[in-house]
């Protein structure tokens, strides 16, 4: 009260003062007044009071980064303002009817002070008011009367104050409210009973508060919501109708929640979901058709899932529209299921970085419609199955060089396709194979990348394993069958011929019986003849092509053939 009564008589020294001036306003000199636009800006000038010897006319007036600890008795003499700065100054409450004459004010900015409290006259004759901030306050109790009057209000910032809870329609007279922040204060629930009455709602943050669950049924209509912003709360529940209402929601995040199953039930209910973001849960499995009935979805963000170590290859198939999937910092993921994202046509942006991934496969990425692909971070084995990879960063890096000294409009012309993939280059490190340890896959040599030669060894493995399969196996049964086979034709036929009293026919000339068989040397010999079947190796063809033939196809299979320059 002290500081009430020198206020008031400051107030009538300085109205002695104004009469004295034919003008009636003066300009401190901390502030800077621009008449011509009816504005005053006393902003950050030490000002304790609220200075009321200002132009009556004004229209804009910022006093906000002062020392003022209190407003009463501050504002009739601007009855005209339509915007009010006083962020960031010490004042500990609005006190009652403080802005009755402001009927025309539409902005009002309260934050950064230290307000506890709003009575039911605090915000009294505030009815053009459309945006009021009363952010990062202390406010604990909001009468339930507080914005009876605020019939304009499309705005309102509550965030960083110490709300526990709301009364049961406070903003029932704000039919027109579209935005509602109400992050980072200490909410245990839902605030549902005050959200009753504002249909408009389109906007809701509820982000960093201590909110346990979404229950069933609560959720009030909020048939035009579109953001809501439960991030950064300890949501454990999501009960299956506990979204159902709100219709035209189609941005929402539960990100950094204590979400443990994937709530798929209640996100099929929010058909019009086009951003949808889960990072930082404890989602162990992302099961077939997580995201079932999210047609629309857009943007999926699946980052930072410590427990997670599964994913569905069918995860995403309802997703038509993905274009966009984080799933950085998963570092449970040691393996991706490939085709993970055939079904998704429009994916543009994929992010697996800082997983546990060792190996990638072209064939886990729709590399022909991706713009941007971002798998730094992985321990990989930047063996030749990588070759992919290598190819594409080395494509990259020729294409940004280029870029580089191209402009612009040819960068435009250019026409997009694989080569236009962004790639995260400059992160994309190996831990293996020991030559390549510390590396970046980039720096990798082409003959690093080169499977050929591995080919060329598990071919010949392969081929000669064969080999002794199909010796040994012919020698234990084709070699006796054969014999005894045809011993057993050639007696009967002499038994024949003896029986119609014809000369037996000549024996049959090997070669006849195994035409067109390509075993037929190696079966045939005795077994000692098999040290000379090794040496003759090279020239035996399974595929019908020479070996050199094979090795030329797997090249071509294959990004680019195998060119060596000299
Ligand atoms: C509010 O603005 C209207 C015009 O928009 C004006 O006629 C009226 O006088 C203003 N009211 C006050 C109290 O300044
Ligand atoms: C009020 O002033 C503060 C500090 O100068 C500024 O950051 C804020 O944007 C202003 N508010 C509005 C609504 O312009
Ligand atoms: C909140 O207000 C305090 C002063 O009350 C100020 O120091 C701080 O910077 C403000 N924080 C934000 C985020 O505006
Ligand atoms: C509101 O806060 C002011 C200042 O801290 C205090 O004097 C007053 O008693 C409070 N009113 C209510 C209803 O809590
Ligand atoms: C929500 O609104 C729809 C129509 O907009 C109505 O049919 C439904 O009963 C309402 N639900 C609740 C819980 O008010
Ligand atoms: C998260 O949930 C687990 C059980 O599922 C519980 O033990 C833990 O305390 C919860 N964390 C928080 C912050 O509520
Ligand atoms: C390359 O390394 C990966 C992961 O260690 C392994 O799965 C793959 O078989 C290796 N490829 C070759 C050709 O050795
Ligand atoms: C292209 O230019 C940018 C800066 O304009 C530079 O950071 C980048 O390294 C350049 N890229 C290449 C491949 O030279």
């Amino acid at each position: 009260m002290e500081d009430d009564k020198i206020q008031f008589m400051w107030t009538l020294l300085v109205l002695v003062m104004i009469s004295s001036d034919v003008n009636g306003a003066i300009c401190p000199n901390a502030c800077r007044c621009e008449n011509d636009v009816l504005k005053t800006t006393c902003s950050s000038a030490s000002l304790e009071f609220v200075p009321i010897q200002l132009n009556p006319e004004l229209h804009v007036l910022d006093i906000s980064n002062n020392k003022i600890l209190q407003i009463h008795f501050s504002f009739p003499f601007y009855e005209n303002l339509l915007t009010l700065n006083l962020s960031n100054n010490r004042i500990k409450t609005l006190g009652n009817s403080n802005f009755n004459s402001q009927k025309n004010l539409t902005l009002l900015d309260i934050s950064s002070n230290r307000i506890e409290n709003l009575t039911k006259d605090s915000l009294k004759g505030l009815k053009a008011l459309t945006h009021l901030d009363l952010s990062n306050n202390s406010l604990e109790e909001i009468s339930s009367e507080s914005f009876r009057e605020l019939h304009s209000l499309k705005i309102l910032r509550l965030c960083r104050n110490k709300l526990v809870h709301l009364e049961e329609g406070v903003f029932r007279s704000c039919r027109k409210l579209k935005e509602l922040y109400l992050n980072d204060n200490q909410f245990l629930e839902l605030p549902t009973t005050a959200l009753t009455g504002t249909p408009h709602l389109k906007c809701l943050s509820l982000s960093r508060n201590l909110i346990q669950s979404v229950p069933d049924g609560e959720m009030p209509n909020l048939s035009e919501l579109e953001m809501l912003l439960l991030d950064s709360n300890v949501i454990s529940d999501i009960r299956h109708d506990g979204l159902s209402g709100l219709v035209a929601l189609t941005h929402l995040d539960l990100s950094d929640n204590n979400i443990t199953v994937m709530p798929t039930g209640p996100l099929a209910k929010l058909s019009k979901l086009t951003i949808l973001k889960l990072s930082g849960n404890f989602i162990g499995h992302i099961l077939p058709v997580a995201f079932r009935g999210l047609f629309h979805l857009k943007v999926l963000k699946i980052d930072r899932m410590e427990v997670l170590t599964q994913i569905d290859a069918r995860a995403f198939v309802d997703n038509i529209y993905l274009e966009k999937i984080d799933m950085d910092y998963n570092v449970g993921i040691k393996d991706l299921p490939t085709r993970l994202f055939h079904g998704n046509p429009k994916v543009r942006y994929i992010s697996v970085k800082y997983n546990n991934l060792e190996t990638l496969e072209a064939i886990h990425f729709p590399l022909d419609q991706l713009h941007d692909l971002r798998v730094g971070g992985n321990p990989l084995n930047c063996n030749c199955s990588l070759g992919w990879l290598w190819q594409l960063i080395q494509e990259y890096k020729v294409k940004s060089l280029k870029l580089n000294k191209t402009s612009s409009i040819d960068i435009k012309k250019s026409k997009p396709g694989p080569s236009d993939l962004i790639l995260d280059v400059d992160d994309i490190t190996c831990v293996g194979p020991e030559d390549l340890d510390g590396f970046l896959l980039a720096e990798a040599t082409k003959s690093q990348m080169d499977c050929s030669v591995s080919w060329m060894a598990a071919v010949s493995v392969t081929v000669t394993v064969m080999f002794i399969l199909l010796v040994i196996g012919g020698v234990v049964y084709w070699a006796p069958r054969r014999r005894s086979k045809s011993n057993k034709k050639e007696i009967s036929e002499i038994e024949d011929t003896i029986r119609r009293g014809m000369p037996p026919p000549p024996p049959p000339r090997k070669n006849e019986v195994y035409s067109g068989m390509p075993l037929d040397k190696y079966i045939m010999p005795p077994p000692v003849m098999i040290q000379n079947d090794y040496r003759s190796l090279p020239n035996w063809d399974p595929y019908g092509a020479g070996t050199v033939n094979i090795y030329e196809q797997l090249n071509e299979s294959r990004e680019r053939p195998h060119i060596v320059y000299v």
